[in-house]
């Protein structure tokens, strides 16, 4: 399984790259107000950064919601990097947006999945990557997980090349899940990427191995 990084913060994507675990990263357009930026130049200076850092897709959010528009702004973001991927709402102009971009070979990521059945819209119009939200699903007492071991299963069914991506990940456990239902890729925020190294009985067993060193030296 592949680890993206869901921030667009850059001391946690060069944190993340350092740990040598990072295959890409995911943004949104709440993740890039977060970080303060302002303008449509520094949003794309921003990614072309994050593009500098991490070798692999990096996902940026188209914010028109007409298909021509998302179609323009695509071919823009596109033009920053290679390794840009277009991520684009599931919305019926966002799904005509795929459809063009894709007999462009522009890579999109289509964000705001919460079922199944818009998965398998989105990979039929050619998404590059499909992003399920499992944590918002769960937020709605809905079963996020349940949603992905579905569209792992319908996409292998039918050997569909979209990759999915487990999006709106919370805590450890989901990454875990994600992975045992085989998905591609799982973008995780920071801090649970900090939680997937810690144990406790690491923290006490090296504590006492170098109490225990002391007597040898
Ligand atoms: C990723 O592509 C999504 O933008 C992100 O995972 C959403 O996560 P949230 O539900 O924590 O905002």
């Amino acid at each position: 399984m592949k680890f993206f990084i869901d921030t667009a913060n850059l001391n946690e994507i060069r944190a993340a790259y350092e740990l040598g675990i990072l295959d890409g990263v995911t943004t949104n357009p709440s993740l890039i107000a977060k970080e303060g930026i302002k303008g449509r130049e520094a949003f794309r200076n921003h990614i072309k950064t994050i593009c500098e850092i991490v070798q692999g897709p990096v996902s940026a959010e188209a914010i028109s919601t007409r298909m021509e528009e998302i179609v323009t702004e695509a071919r823009d973001l596109a033009s920053i990097d290679p390794n840009v991927v277009v991520k684009i709402p599931m919305t019926r102009e966002g799904l005509r947006a795929v459809k063009v971009l894709a007999e462009e070979n522009i890579k999109t990521n289509v964000t705001l999945i919460f079922t199944p059945i818009q998965a398998i819209i989105a990979a039929k119009a050619g998404a590059t990557y499909v992003s399920p939200f499992v944590g918002r699903l769960d937020d709605i007492s809905s079963h996020g997980m349940a949603v992905i071991k579905d569209i792992v299963e319908i996409f292998a069914n039918y050997m569909f090349d979209t990759e999915v991506i487990v999006a709106s990940i919370r805590h450890p456990m989901h990454v875990l899940e994600a992975a045992r239902l085989g998905a591609d890729i799982a973008t995780i925020p920071f801090g649970v990427i900090e939680k997937l190294i810690q144990h406790p009985l690491t923290d006490v067993g090296l504590k006492n191995f170098l109490e225990d060193w002391k007597k040898v030296e």
